[in-house]
């Protein structure tokens, strides 16, 4: 449970270090990331190589007692890289070269970039690899970010058609995989192979989750040419990238394999304003954050790796469509609720707010003026309370619920939503949602991965989902709508949808809008959006006013034939909570709690107050506050 900041000291004059570093001590910090966009600091010129600078700043941190995770910093070709190989630009979907002047400008499949990021890799492991404050290293920065995990350039297309030959080996596999027949769409040579954007209308979905699958193959690519040299320069340092919220562009469990930290980048306020669907609630919890952004996502990552916030919202951001500042409690909140859910550290960013360029709006541990803010004092807090509560059982257990989260999944439910209501991050956000109201802890899982011991499994939108990776479940497993529905090219099964998994086809789906509900037989359930018509022999444990089943029940599945409000959706869980043996508490609206060892985190993002026992003698919270209580009895 160690705290840390994002710091750029070649942002700041020299002569300001020695008070930075002194102001990181008194602010308790552990560790201190650097160096993420710091290419052009580092090589000015091709092979004209400045190291002093961050010499002298390693010496220092280590002098003091930091340890420094350092970064790649191939987030950021700089100009002369860029005029020096112009085909390392990134395409975007309309054809346009994206241009210099930001981040993130390069292609993940460019040949030519690789080269380039293997040679600065080298050039950072070898200088600084084995300099004792290094203790970890972060490969580039969000990969994706700015909606940059894909590039549709001629170049993009020639290795897109390799990617393919591999796959399909011959021309006849691929037309038969992507049914080609269909609107004459069949190849003879993989040289005809196309990049699908640009097309009339619809493109074939199988071609697009192709290219996803191959877009995330060319980020693990990418992030394992670093992983590679970082090993061999720097033994024995753990290696972490940073990955974004509400972010599936790329699938995170294949590029954590390569690493050792699955670190993330939190920014509650920023997510709420672009991911909350519903205006009441970004409302609601517009200055704390909604209270399941951050946990949701430290559930995610803290099941690929050790889970680490790379960088936590310190203040208002620049980003978002409104950026409020955050109430100012919530630093301190934050801190304590990612430890609850297993971090082993929490790194604000940024160390000092810039006065210039494009985040000078963007808040850090200091102000511009280089004197503390909120987060400083939020760390400093967090660190004495851990101090006090030192000795208590802090071990992170498997929780009682797991929810299938898995991103190829994801993905062909995006290419095809088939209805304005259907997300599927969003429907794996909702069950979360509805699973915390209720006071359970969380494990989010893949297909490949072990649900043994869980009371529940959920798989909320798994139209991948098959025998197998359900095989090793000992509890009962809530299916929702459109379950092993497609196949892994994005077909509908020979048998139709969920008949693998029991005696039940869904022979129609219907998608209805946001304004459609309809009542069922269970007065507290109501549908919304989305309702299935399936055939079976099966009683139905819940009907539509028209008598058409909803809810089916074989063996330790329960198959879900509808989508259900958020309300409804609580209640139906709850029921389910109860018939598997699992004690179940309705909290008040924006209260949370997460266990971890004998300690419990209750926060509260609610308008009213509730109470709490907390172990430093906390007694009531109001919006924006925790309590850390004993779970011993
Ligand atoms: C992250 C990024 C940082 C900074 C931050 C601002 O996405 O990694 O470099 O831009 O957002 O909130």
């Amino acid at each position: 449970m160690r705290l840390g900041t994002c710091y750029f000291p070649e942002h700041w004059p020299e002569s300001d270090w020695d008070r930075h570093i002194e102001l990181m001590k008194q602010a308790r910090l552990d560790t201190v990331r650097m160096g993420e966009f710091a290419w052009s600091r580092i090589e000015a010129k091709p092979g004209q190589f400045d190291f002093d600078w961050m010499d002298r700043t390693l010496d220092a941190m280590h002098a003091a007692g930091l340890e420094v995770t350092l970064c790649t910093p191939t987030a950021t070709p700089p100009k002369w890289l860029m005029d020096q190989d112009p085909s390392i630009y990134a395409i975007d979907s309309q054809g346009r070269t994206r241009g210099f002047g930001s981040r993130r400008h390069y292609r993940f499949a460019s040949q030519a970039y690789r080269e380039q990021a293997a040679r600065i890799t080298e050039v950072v492991a070898q200088r600084w690899g084995q300099h004792p404050a290094v203790t970890a290293w972060q490969t580039d920065n969000e990969y994706g970010c700015h909606d940059t995990t894909f590039s549709y350039g001629p170049q993009d297309l020639e290795a897109f058609k390799a990617w393919c030959e591999q796959r399909y080996q011959t021309p006849e596999a691929l037309n038969q995989a992507w049914g080609n027949k269909f609107w004459s769409m069949e190849i003879t040579d993989f040289d005809q192979l196309w990049l699908p954007v640009g097309s009339v209308t619809e493109m074939n979905p199988a071609a697009c989750l192709a290219y996803r699958r191959f877009g995330s193959d060319m980020v693990q690519d990418f992030n394992r040419l670093q992983v590679d040299l970082l090993r061999r320069h720097s033994p024995g340092r753990l290696l972490a990238h940073n990955y974004m919220g509400f972010f599936t562009e790329f699938d995170h469990r294949q590029v954590a394999q390569d690493l050792d930290v699955a670190s993330w980048d939190s920014y509650p306020l920023g997510f709420t304003d672009l991911f909350i669907p519903h205006d009441d609630e970004r409302q609601r919890y517009m200055r704390t954050g909604h209270p399941d952004i951050a946990a949701f996502h430290h559930d995610l990552y803290r099941g690929m790796g050790r889970l680490w916030v790379m960088e936590q919202q310190p203040g208002p951001v620049n980003w978002a469509h409104n950026n409020p500042a955050p109430l100012d409690s919530m630093m301190h909140y934050w801190l304590w609720e990612g430890w609850a859910h297993g971090a082993d550290v929490m790194s604000f960013f940024r160390w000092r707010q810039a006065p210039w360029a494009q985040e000078q709006m963007h808040a850090g541990m200091l102000r511009p003026d280089g004197q503390p803010d909120l987060a400083f004092y939020a760390a400093q807090q967090a660190a004495n309370e851990r101090d006090q509560l030192a000795g208590r059982d802090w071990r992170i257990g498997q929780a009682p619920v797991a929810l299938l989260l898995d991103y190829p999944n994801l993905w062909s439910q995006e290419i095809q939503p088939q209805g304005s209501m259907w997300n599927p991050l969003r429907e794996c956000f909702r069950w979360y949602s509805a699973l915390r109201r209720l006071g359970l802890d969380i494990d989010i899982k893949g297909h490949g991965d072990d649900l043994g011991g869980y009371a529940l499994v959920v798989a909320p939108a798994a139209p991948a989902l098959r025998p197998e990776h359900l095989a090793s479940a000992t509890g009962r497993v809530l299916l929702g709508p459109r379950t092993a529905s497609k196949t892994d090219e994005l077909s509908i099964p020979a048998g139709l949808p969920m008949a693998d998994l029991m005696p039940l086809k869904v022979i129609r789906v219907g998608s209805y809008g946001p304004l459609w509900r309809a009542s069922t037989s269970d007065p507290s359930i109501e549908l919304e959006g989305w309702l299935e018509t399936v055939e079976t022999d099966l009683p139905s444990q819940l009907q539509d006013a028209q008598g058409q089943g909803i809810h089916f029940r074989w063996q330790h599945l329960d198959y879900l034939a509808g989508r259900l409000t958020d309300a409804s959706l609580t209640h139906w869980l709850q029921a389910r909570c109860g018939e598997s043996g699992l004690a179940v508490q309705r909290l008040a609206q924006g209260e949370r709690v997460r266990t971890r060892g004998n300690v419990r985190f209750r926060g509260y993002c609610g308008d009213a107050q509730v109470a709490t026992a907390d172990l430093l003698g906390r007694q009531t919270l109001s919006k924006g506050q925790f309590g850390l209580e004993s779970t011993d009895p």
